[in-house]
């Protein structure tokens, strides 16, 4: 079958979602470029449904016609899955019309939403009723429950809640053939089978597009300490997150690190911000606490904590917030890391985790394989320690272009760290998912046994080959 032209695409498609919601030609291009501006594609059509129903229905015509679709959430991606290729075949398929809050339980503890309500609203949402939805990453005024869904989102509070995956009970998707998996349960219990529902979350919308889910809802933290500190190196830090866990136990809630060069870019970025502590160090810490009774003092367990840390010798300098305003103001710094390496250009991202066990020996010896090639690299190293997760992104020296830098540096950098946290156990994405960027390696890393379960998986699910073709899956097996 010869694939329908786009006129004959954005007839068919306006006839179901209507003209406003089938956007062609220039106004699609918001659309098909990535957060980034690193994956520059083309559309068919861009498709804007207003309910389940009408993407059944998108779905099925495009099914019929051998048409590729790509869903689209807040479009904040990092690994460039979802913006089409630049063939113009595929039709964009934008959740953002879907954006009910369906229901708030607060007895059950649940909060159901239709895919294109953005991580704000759901948090607002659950707020409202006096609970929360734990998620927490930086675009969350952007990024859609839908996408964070389907990219199995992690974000800062992972080490006390867990990711996407572990925050969902049920989820409602739509098939590439228009078949609807109405999976929308809000129960904690349900042993009836294959857990279906996780087919989708972490699938980057290459099995079916989510249009609505039911996520778990967590008591509203009523205090809270914050502290930024320096430590004497990585294994410092896990030392230290062994005794925070000892001090303070279930209220340890985010535990990050950040390298002197990390923290040196995103001051610059924030127009010369200082930084919390007087001196400059080679590695800090942000540590947060939180609880949901106010009976508990954790600014006196986090200053037990920093004392022990102290005298351990782990511990260089720290500053605890006194106020909301600086716990935000310490936070700010953390967030906009990523900001930074974006406007700095040049910044090779591995986002990587092993366990926490072999972290510290993993960065040495990735910095040193990256000084190896190129040894004026700034090493942003940043994120996640409390979950064995670093964002290991070497940085252009600051006299080298991007275009030079990545040209000479970016495949020998890259699969210099990804054998390394792959050789310590570990994984070459703990966060941001594959999409495009680390398609292709995926075939170093996984298994053939893997990688056929993988694509049988798919071909289950979508034999044709239409949903987010060319995405997470290796084209040549
Ligand atoms: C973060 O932790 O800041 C995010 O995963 C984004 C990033 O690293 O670019
Ligand atoms: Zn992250």
């Amino acid at each position: 079958m010869t694939t329908p032209s786009s006129p004959t695409i954005v007839a068919a498609l306006t006839d179901i979602v209507g003209a406003r919601a089938c956007l062609s030609g220039a106004d699609t291009e918001a659309f098909t470029i990535d957060y980034r501006r690193l994956y520059l594609g083309k559309a068919a059509a861009v498709v804007l449904p207003a309910s389940t129903d009408e993407l059944s229905r998108v779905m099925a015509w495009c099914y019929a016609h051998d048409v590729p679709v790509v869903p689209q959430g807040g479009n904040t991606s990092l690994m460039g899955g979802s913006v089409p290729d630049d063939s113009g075949t595929a039709v964009v398929v934008s959740l953002k019309r879907m954006n009910q809050v369906i229901e708030v339980d607060a007895i059950n503890d649940t909060l159901t939403v239709q895919a294109g309500v953005t991580l704000s609203a759901a948090r607002s949402a659950a707020e409202a009723a006096g609970r929360l939805f734990p998620l927490r990453i930086g675009s969350e005024g952007s990024c859609q429950i839908g996408g964070n869904l389907s990219t199995n989102a992690g974000g800062t509070a992972v080490l006390r809640y867990g990711n996407m995956r572990d925050l969902v009970l049920g989820v409602e998707a739509v098939l590439p053939d228009g078949r609807v998996y109405s999976g929308l349960r809000a129960l904690r219990k349900d042993n009836t089978g294959y857990d279906l529902k996780q087919l989708f979350v972490g699938s980057e919308g290459t099995l079916g597009i989510i249009t609505a889910a039911v996520l778990k809802l967590m008591p509203l933290p009523r205090s809270s300490s914050v502290a930024f500190l320096a430590v004497a190196s990585p294994a410092a830090a896990v030392a230290l997150l062994g005794e925070a866990k000892r001090t303070a136990g279930q209220a340890v809630t985010a535990f990050e690190l950040v390298s002197r060069p990390a923290l040196d870019l995103v001051l610059d970025y924030l127009g010369g911000e200082k930084s919390p502590l007087a001196e400059s160090h080679d590695w800090m810490v942000l540590i947060e606490l939180t609880s949901g009774t106010d009976a508990d003092s954790l600014d006196q367990t986090m200053l037990q904590l920093l004392e022990a840390g102290l005298e351990a010798g782990l511990v260089l300098d720290a500053a605890v917030a006194a106020s909301g305003t600086d716990a935000l103001a310490f936070w700010r710094i953390r967030e906009e890391i990523s900001d930074a390496q974006t406007r700095t250009g040049g910044s090779i991202k591995c986002d990587v985790s092993v366990p926490l066990s072999r972290i510290a020996r993993f960065i040495e010896e990735a910095t040193a394989a990256v000084h190896a090639l190129e040894p004026r690299t700034r090493m942003v190293v940043y994120g996640h320690m409390g979950d064995g997760n670093v964002h290991f992104n070497p940085l252009r020296p600051a006299d080298t272009s991007a275009a030079d830098y990545m040209g000479a540096c970016y495949t020998q950098v890259s699969h210099a760290v990804d054998a390394l946290a792959h050789a310590a156990g570990g994984s070459i994405s703990a966060e941001h998912g594959i999409g495009v960027a680390k398609r292709d390696d995926l075939k170093l890393y996984k298994s053939p046994v893997e990688l056929e379960l993988m694509w049988q998986v798919k071909k289950a699910l979508d034999p044709k080959n239409l949903l987010n073709p060319a995405k997470v899956l290796p084209v040549a097996r």
